[in-house]
């Protein structure tokens, strides 16, 4: 070993060519590249380690000195050895303390596995000389089912029951495990304490494990917190299915702060969240209201095809398939179907998907949407126009009359109120004026012109400034299907409305159709569409035709709004847009 009476050991450190990988070693011949290297491989311990350094190609040269000189070895520089020696010792501090922290993980591992050896000890088998647990989703509340043990000194017993559901949070505290259970009807406090929460199962329970719990049903204290007030004293529990833990645990795979594209991935478990799952409860309790209102004004639900072979909508949003080896599409609306129904069946509706090949990835564009469609016979413009505005309005009062869909809508957007009854009624030129005397440009960045189509973004800050429901109505022919009905007072526009909601824009698209046969004709040859394959369609102009019409509602539009959301792709199970098919 080295001491202050040894001859000085040498370290090289040329900055130009030397080298920190293994091969070098700090001798002249293999110097290492910087002293801070150096200095960890030859700590400096003792005063006769010297570090001499050159830079033997880019070192300074003086005027006429030979560049023979940057080959020269000179001791390194206090300043130099000061940095090098700062830097030295903080990798120092640093290792020791990832040394100590590996040490300290060793220790809590070896803790650890000690106690899941001792839990292992611990079984736990129901008594049964405690009354027979009966059986209740977790959102039941009639009290002959269950009872509360009250807090009061000396209180009845409450009922004992057994639930099962999944563990939706978790949290341990002072000898004691609180699990709030749920099974997609409700939440339920439990709480598991002695011999239970030292079994092996409740120390390695996870989020999302499925299992049972038997167990006395009690009031809350006043002051805790718990859905419906009560807590489940558990005396006996089940694991029945155990849920991924550590990395592979529910929370890591969707973090909140996910990006969009793992929420996506992961729409299986983003469902298991209150936020989605609540969504999907407002969503079947809008079906519903739709259903019943439907069924309240005398209109029949019918199924069309979703195979076909005609456009609805124009030709650039068809989806194409091969069938049989004809070409066919998806459909993208029902309506031609609902109309050849009239005749026989009266007012139908239907709830089916319709699909469109959108190009754009906007907030509120779905490749495969849920379409609420109906069509109404012997009607005039002003007959549909109150029909759409009295459904809407139904819908949302049934829908707010369910106390946990209410309850849901309050949750999921605060702010939601009612529309309050008439709806502004606004014809499309008058919203041209609007948007030129608020400055609001047309696609292109220039003034609005009667004629332009009103893109996404300006009606959305038209519906915005002026924050309510609005009917837009009597929009010219040129940007509008080829088979609504024109204005008899004024030619260039058609029958036909768009029901724009604040946040969102469109939601609803609807229109009188033409019901002359000459008419609709001249409508196909105006749009270079081959009337043959419609003759079933057209036929209904033949075989006692009559003045009607209908709309359709995107179902995830109107969620959007009701519920909130930024954008339809939450308002849908498994969303389809540009690009996603899956899950
Ligand atoms: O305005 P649209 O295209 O009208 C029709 O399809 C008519 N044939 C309906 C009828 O009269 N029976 O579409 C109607 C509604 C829109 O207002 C919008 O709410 C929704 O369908 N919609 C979409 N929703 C999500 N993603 C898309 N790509 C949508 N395209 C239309």
């Amino acid at each position: 070993m080295a001491d202050a009476d040894s001859p000085p050991v040498s370290i090289y450190i040329d900055e130009d060519v030397g080298s920190d990988a293994n091969s070098a070693t700090g001798t002249e011949s293999a110097p290492y590249k910087t002293l801070l290297h150096a200095l960890l491989q030859h700590p400096p311990t003792t005063p006769t380690i010297q570090y001499l350094t050159r830079k033997s190609e880019t070192g300074p040269v003086a005027e006429g000195e030979d560049p023979s000189v940057r080959l020269e070895w000179k001791p390194a520089t206090k300043s130099a050895m000061k940095k090098a020696t700062k830097l030295y010792e903080g990798r120092q501090r640093k290792a020791a303390n990832e040394k100590d922290l590996a040490i300290r993980a060793k220790e809590e591992a070896e803790k650890r596995r000690l106690v899941l050896e001792q839990a292992k000890t611990v079984v736990i088998k129901e008594d049964l000389s405690l009354p027979k647990p009966v059986r209740i989703r977790l959102d039941e509340t009639d009290p002959e089912k269950v009872k509360l043990r009250s807090m009061e000194e000396g209180a009845e017993p409450g009922t004992r029951v057994r639930v099962l559901g999944r563990v939706h949070r978790l949290r341990s505290q002072k000898g004691l495990i609180f699990v709030t259970l749920t099974d997609g009807h409700g939440y339920m406090s439990c709480l598991l304490s002695g011999d239970l929460v030292k079994t092996y199962d409740a120390i390695t329970l996870t989020q999302e494990t499925s299992m049972a719990i038997h167990g006395e049903m009690r009031a809350v204290p006043p002051q805790h917190q718990a859905p419906l007030d009560r807590e489940l004293h558990a005396d006996f529990f089940q694991i029945i299915g155990r849920a991924a833990g550590d990395k592979e645990a529910i929370t890591t795979r969707v973090a909140a702060n996910a990006d969009p594209q793992t929420l996506y991935d992961n729409r299986h478990l983003v469902l298991r969240g209150h936020t989605a799952s609540s969504v999907m409860k407002v969503r079947a309790a809008v079906l519903r209201a739709f259903r019943s209102t439907f069924e309240e004004n005398r209109m029949l639900e019918v199924t069309p095809p979703a195979m076909v072979q005609t456009q609805v909508e124009g030709g650039s949003t068809l989806f194409e398939f091969d069938y049989y080896g004809e070409k066919a599409y998806l459909t993208q609306s029902s309506q031609l179907y609902l109309e050849t129904c009239l005749p026989s069946l009266g007012d139908v509706f239907c709830i089916c998907p319709s699909f469109r090949a959108e190009k754009s990835l906007t907030r509120r564009h779905l490749s495969e949407y849920t379409h609420i469609e109906a069509e109404l016979d012997f009607i005039t413009f002003t007959d549909m126009l109150d029909h759409i505005e009295a459904i809407m309005c139904r819908v949302i009062d049934l829908v707010l009359a369910e106390p946990t869909t209410a309850k849901a809508v309050r949750e999921l957007n605060p702010s939601f109120t009612p529309p309050s009854r008439p709806f502004r009624r606004m014809k499309y030129a008058d919203a041209i004026d609007w948007l030129v005397e608020h400055n609001i440009p047309n696609e292109e960045g220039e003034t609005h012109k009667f004629g332009d189509d009103i893109a996404e973004a300006a009606e959305r800050k038209m519906t915005d400034i002026i924050n309510a429901p609005i009917f837009l109505t009597h929009f010219p022919r040129e940007i509008k299907a080829f088979y609504m009905k024109r204005d008899p007072e004024d030619t260039r526009v058609t029958e036909s409305v768009d029901v724009l909601m604040p946040g969102v824009g469109e939601i609803v698209g609807g229109s009188m159709r033409m019901d002359d046969w000459d008419e609709l004709m001249a409508a196909y040859e105006h749009e270079g569409m081959d009337p043959k394959p419609y003759y079933w369609y057209t036929d209904q102009r033949k075989y006692g035709s009559s003045p009607h019409g209908g709309y359709g509602l995107g179902l995830e539009r109107f969620l959007a709004w009701m519920c909130g959301r930024y954008t339809v792709r939450e308002c849908s199970l498994y969303p389809r847009f540009t690009n996603r098919c899956t899950p």
